[in-house]
């Protein structure tokens, strides 16, 4: 069977990772930007490591250069995303990537994006909120503008405040400071750990940072007291399967700790990251759940309804999203 039809919830996606290569194309054919040297002969995205990942992603990115540009981008991702059922997005994005951290610019990017979210749940019933995000590998310092930015625009679309990028680039501590800017401004909080960095960087993580929800988070199946942590402040995992399995932060698919963190009691959740940059959609995760760890309609329900009740939404959008979630009569 295909899980393609199941509802989903999905909590970890990065706007600019989830475009899709003809996209970004697209893009450089109209600016005359020359950025060949990021496809492959198929035209996918060619990266040989982690580091080059975070290359090739941000040489991407030189395309979108407009409030314009992000519309037709996330117009493009939900399009791609409602297809395979998910009904509940929240996704990354960078001000960063958004007029350089410039606040005024921010909002300009920003409104583009909400026009298009709007329009797309009108017309494909898919709701989308923005995680305003922090690029670890540009310093602690680069990190509090985007904080500002978060807390300048929290409300409707803005649901929260994170970490992405190079997870090995200094201590979490080192970036208490805009983390603690946005939980002052009652933001919810969730950061990359334990992608790369292990049991110690998703502790210092949960402590220094306050955050409700790790993404990725694998790095903490070696610890069972970190576990006990995790469970006892019911921390949820973004978890990505497919991107960790690419990235090769994990074996392969039978080597991945999904089963041993849900049946230590870890509330987990399954998202795609950057799908297109790994070669994957939220009904191929579902799919190799299934075929590697035998999850099935139940599992899935179960773990959408995790998902949801971690989301860092409004509660009327919450009640609207668990109706969506019910089994069919
Ligand atoms: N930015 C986009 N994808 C990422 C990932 N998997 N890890 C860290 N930063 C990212
Ligand atoms: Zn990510």
């Amino acid at each position: 069977m295909s899980f393609r039809s199941i509802p989903k919830v999905e909590l970890h996606t990065h706007l600019e990772g989830c475009a899709p290569p003809a996209f970004i194309r697209g893009l450089a054919k109209e600016k005359n930007i020359d950025i060949s040297g990021i496809f492959d002969a198929n035209g996918g995205y060619a990266f040989r490591d982690f580091d080059h990942f975070l290359q090739i992603y941000e040489a991407a990115c030189t395309t979108l250069q407009s409030p314009e540009d992000f519309r037709r981008l996330t117009m493009a991702v939900l399009e791609e995303t409602a297809a395979h059922g998910v009904v509940y997005m929240e996704t990354f994005v960078s001000p960063d990537f958004c007029g350089g951290g410039d606040l005024a610019a921010w909002k300009d990017y920003l409104a583009a994006m909400v026009d298009a979210a709007d329009e797309a749940e009108a017309k494909l019933g898919i709701t989308l909120k923005g995680i305003v995000t922090g690029i670890r590998h540009f310093g602690p310092e680069a990190c509090k503008p985007a904080a500002k930015c978060a807390v300048e625009t929290f409300g409707d679309f803005v649901t929260g405040y994170g970490m992405a990028g190079g997870e090995m680039a200094g201590r979490p501590a080192d970036y208490a400071y805009s983390f603690d800017m946005a939980r002052e401004a009652g933001i919810p909080l969730t950061c990359h750990a334990g992608e790369w960095g292990g049991p110690s960087m998703v502790a210092e993580t949960i402590r220094h940072l306050g955050v409700t929800r790790i993404g990725h988070g694998i790095g903490a199946i070696d610890d069972r007291a970190l576990l006990d942590e995790i469970i006892e402040k019911e921390i949820v995992l973004e978890v990505c399967p497919g991107s960790n399995v690419v990235l090769k932060a994990v074996g392969g698919w039978d080597a991945h700790p999904i089963v041993k963190l849900r049946d230590a009691g870890v509330k987990v959740t399954v998202s795609t990251d950057d799908p297109p940059f790994f070669h994957t959609t939220m009904t191929a995760e579902y799919d190799m759940l299934n075929r590697t760890f035998g999850w099935g309609e139940d599992d899935f329900r179960a773990m959408n309804e995790t998902a949801l009740a971690a989301a860092f939404c409004d509660e009327d959008t919450r009640a609207r999203v668990a109706k969506r979630l019910e089994p069919a009569q």
